[in-house]
Order: structure tokens, then sequence, then C-alpha cells
């Protein structure tokens, strides 16, 4: 082999490298801003028509009215997302929705979703065209062209499915046995109290505790919003009983005051199985959550009060120009201001 030959695939090897690591870093920003949300303030407002009944799961769709789909990207509160967008978005254009199988391996565990599940070769076999959403719902939205349509991007918005929110709800209603698990689980929680309240808390750590810091100039939550949000919650209900459950326990543990006898750590932490966690947080009366979608959805099922951590980033931060509260937490939800100043000192969580 001569030099220039050898020198080729040398430097086909550097591009492919820097190819990929553009790939890698623009994987990686999506997957931040996934987790958030961005806005429009162009909410659903009109009835919509019926046009997906809940068909029975089948891997042979019928062709008339074309086929909806939404990739299956990410973890459980993602994937939620994904779930409620498809089934708010082929209603309101009159298509027929159905998930791809990795969203089902996902769902199925624990809810009982009705829409139709495809098979491989039959995702491999349909010409689809996508289409790519931004987080949140625009009027364009109400009139998408094309009988073959995967929908993709990362839609978290309640912005949606709202005004389908029943349907939405029975959707993401939990299978008997994750139901009882859960339900016997707060049940033996509750010892001699006699008019219980159960607050689900949900503390995002991992990944974010240095992500939000050093990409988006934002905070994740601390001790002291956690002490004001279960403050809240003691101040108005008689006999409250606090269910923790996070990725980073060891942290909740350190610093969530559990003297008073009224706190439980109880999650198993596992991001690959989320399923207990989640399935505690929604049997809970309220939510306190930090951010992230998998608060998010877990307030949104448990239907009490919701409280969340608010403006969590600087003011010049990039965050702010894909996110807006609006759209990413309910109107009665309620947010308590995050301490910046750790950002101000040059401190990182
Ligand atoms: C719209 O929905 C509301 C509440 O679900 C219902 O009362 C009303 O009749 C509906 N309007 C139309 C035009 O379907
Ligand atoms: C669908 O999701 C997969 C897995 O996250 C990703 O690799 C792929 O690029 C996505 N497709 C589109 C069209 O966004
Ligand atoms: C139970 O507690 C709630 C507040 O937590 C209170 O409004 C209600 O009156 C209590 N019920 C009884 C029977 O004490
Ligand atoms: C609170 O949650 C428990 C457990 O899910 C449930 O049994 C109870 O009915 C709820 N209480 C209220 C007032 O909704
Ligand atoms: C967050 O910041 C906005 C804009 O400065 C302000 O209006 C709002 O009251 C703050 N707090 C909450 C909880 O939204």
């Amino acid at each position: 082999m001569t030099a220039p030959d050898s020198w080729v695939p040398f430097r086909q090897h550097c591009q492919l490298s820097l190819y990929l690591l553009a790939i890698m870093t623009f994987s990686f920003l999506m997957h931040l801003h996934c987790r958030f949300f961005t806005t429009r303030q162009s909410l659903p407002s009109l009835n919509t028509t019926k046009g997906s009944p809940a068909t029975p799961p089948t891997t042979t769709p019928t062709t008339e009215q074309g086929m909806w789909t939404v990739n299956s990207t990410r973890r459980l509160g993602n994937q939620m997302g994904e779930y409620a967008t498809l089934y708010a978005l082929a209603k309101m254009n009159r298509r027929l929705a159905y998930i791809l199988p990795e969203m089902h391996q996902q769902l199925a565990p624990l809810f009982h979703i009705t829409l139709p599940v495809l098979s491989s070769d039959v995702v491999q076999n349909i010409p689809w065209k996508d289409y790519e959403l931004h987080d949140w719902m625009s009027e364009e939205y109400r009139h998408i062209e094309g009988k073959y349509v995967q929908l993709t991007g990362y839609p978290c918005s309640w912005t949606f499915y709202h005004h389908l929110r029943q349907e939405i709800l029975q959707e993401f209603s939990f299978h008997d046995h994750v139901k009882e698990e859960a339900n016997r689980y707060l049940a033996g929680l509750r010892g001699q109290r006699r008019n219980v309240t159960y607050v689900g808390i949900h503390v995002r750590r991992g990944d974010y505790v240095w992500v939000m810091p050093q990409v988006w100039k934002g905070v994740v939550a601390d001790k002291a919003y956690l002490e004001k949000a279960i403050g809240y919650f003691r101040a108005k209900y008689q006999e409250p009983v606090f269910v923790v459950t996070s990725n980073g326990m060891e942290w909740c543990r350190e610093n969530i005051d559990a003297s008073q006898g009224d706190v439980y750590f109880s999650g198993d932490g596992r991001e690959s199985s989320p399923g207990r966690d989640f399935a505690l947080l929604a049997h809970c009366n309220h939510t306190i959550m930090t951010i992230g979608t998998f608060g998010i959805w877990a307030g949104y099922l448990a239907g009490g009060e919701t409280v969340y951590l608010a403006n969590y980033t600087l003011p010049n931060s990039p965050f702010l120009k894909i996110f807006k509260a609006a759209v990413a937490f309910l109107p009665q939800w309620i947010g308590i201001d995050a301490d910046l100043s750790p950002l101000q000192s040059g401190a990182t969580g």
C-alpha cells in the first residue's frame, strides 16, 4: 500500500469520527431539549370529531383511513407524551392511530392503552412520511396532510391533549395488579392515621444535576424547595403522608427531613423499570414534582394539587428560548421559585 492509499482510509476514518461526534452531540442536545418544553400560546379548544375508536390490537390494520404513528423515543414520561399526542392529533385529523412495538413494550405493562400495535414488518413496509412536531400544540397540526404519517420530535405538553383529558386518563389507567400493589403499599404507610392524605414526591436527579447548571444555566430542586413544598401540604392537610421516589434516593435521604414521621422513602429509583415508582406517585392524592416529564405525568394522573419548581434558570438561559412554563404546567398547578444563588456564586449543584 502506498502512503496516499493508506491516508485515504485514515482520513475517511477521521471524517467518520467527526461525523459520528456531530451526530452524538446533536442527539445529546435533542435529548436535553426533549426533556423540557417549549411554548406557543395556541391551545386546542374546539371539540374534535370522533375518529379513532378503540380498536383491538392487530397487526393487519385497515388502510382505509391511512395509518398514523409516532416515533417511540426515550423513557416513560416522554413515551406517554408521544402516545397522548398521537392519540389527540390523529383524532383531530380523522386518522387512525397505531403505535410502534417499542412503545407498546414500554406502556402496555402498566396501562390499559387501546391504540393498536403495528408489527415490525408492517412498520418497515410502510412509506412513512415523517412529520416533525415541536413540543406544544400549534394551529397547523389540525391539518396535517398524509395517509401514512409518522409524528416525530419531542411533544410534551398538555396543549395537545388536555381537551381529551378523560380519554387520556382512561388510556393511562393502570392494570389491576399495578393498582393493587400501589394501593397496598400506600395503605401500609397509613399507620394509625384516620384521615390520611398521600402526597407523592418525585425528585429528579441523575444527569440533571450537572446538565441544568452546565448546559442550561439552571438548577435542580434543592433542600429548601422541598421543605417549602412539603410545608405547603403539612399546613393544608390534617394527616399528610409523603412518599418520596427519586433516581437519587441517597441525596433525598440526606436532604429531606423525615423527623416528623410523615415522610417515607419508597421508590426503587430504577430508571429502566420506572413503573412501580410511577404507579405509587399516580395513586397519591397530590404531587410534589421537581422537573421532567415523569413528574409532570405523575401530577397529571394523580389529579390533585401539583407543586412544581418554577423559574429554575437564569434570565439569560438558552433554555428559555425553548421553554415556557405555560404549556408545560397546568394553570392551576402551584409553582415555587427556585433559588438561583448557587449559579450566581459560580458553584454548581
Ligand atoms: C363540546 O363539548 C362539550 C363538553 O364535552 C359539550 O357539552 C358540547 O355539546 C360539545 N359541542 C359540540 C359542538 O359537540
Ligand atoms: C425515531 O427514534 C429513534 C430512536 O430514538 C431515532 O433513532 C430516530 O432517528 C427517530 N426517527 C425520526 C424520524 O425522528
Ligand atoms: C380530613 O382532613 C381534611 C384536610 O386534610 C379536612 O378538610 C377534613 O375535614 C377531614 N375530615 C375529617 C372527618 O376529619
Ligand atoms: C387519596 O388517595 C387514596 C389512595 O389512592 C385514595 O384511596 C383516597 O380515596 C384518596 N382521597 C381522596 C380524598 O381523594
Ligand atoms: C416566575 O417568573 C415569572 C416571570 O418573572 C413571574 O411572573 C412568576 O411569578 C415567577 N414565579 C412563578 C411561580 O411562576
